[in-house]
């Protein structure tokens, strides 16, 4: 079995990229690396504060800057915010010598998965779902143009998921 280099995680909040982002790296013997959680840390602050004092078109730069870091990464998996397919440079980016993984889930499990949670700036309103199913509209066809492999997380676990991909790597 020849690995790539890299392989890439996308897809909406709730997807399960940092679960099944850590065991697949586990699984392949690569590291794993979350833009999101490596951002927070080189800034010193969580995602609620940077959109609070930078907007969020400041974390959008910042994400930009992390993907272009990351794309020089070998035996990686690379977990990346629900946005970054949003900028065409950044799908040019996560595209560069990696195999990208779509996890698609459905609406309901991403609210499911993201109730209550307070480290999300986009869904601290009164109507979460909406913008769910707003965001999944506008992404969805982002996210599957840029895959080489599309998965479908509902009603499996992360083991699972992980089983699959590695058949499919
Ligand atoms: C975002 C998703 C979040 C984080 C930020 C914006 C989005 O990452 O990057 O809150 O635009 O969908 P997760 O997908 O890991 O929650």
């Amino acid at each position: 079995m020849s690995l790539p280099k890299r392989v890439v995680l996308v897809g909406p909040m709730g997807a399960g990229k940092s679960t099944i982002g850590r065991l697949l790296a586990r699984e392949l013997g690569y590291q794993f690396m979350d833009s999101d959680r490596i951002i927070e840390e080189r800034c010193g602050a969580n995602i609620p504060w940077i959109f609070d004092v930078e907007g969020e078109e400041g974390f959008r730069q910042r994400e930009t800057a992390m993907l272009k870091e990351l794309s020089g990464q070998e035996n990686a998996v690379v977990a990346t915010g629900g946005g970054a397919v949003m900028r065409p440079e950044n799908r040019a980016i996560l595209k560069q010598g990696a195999v990208v993984i779509y996890l698609k889930t459905s609406i309901e499990q991403q609210v499911e998965r993201t109730r209550r949670d307070r480290n999300r700036p986009l869904l601290q309103n009164e109507d979460p779902e909406a913008v769910l199913r707003n965001l999944f509209a506008i992404r969805d066809p982002l996210y599957t143009g840029l895959a080489d492999i599309v998965m479908y997380t509902d009603r499996k676990s992360p083991r699972l998921v992980v089983r699959q991909l590695v058949n499919r790597l």
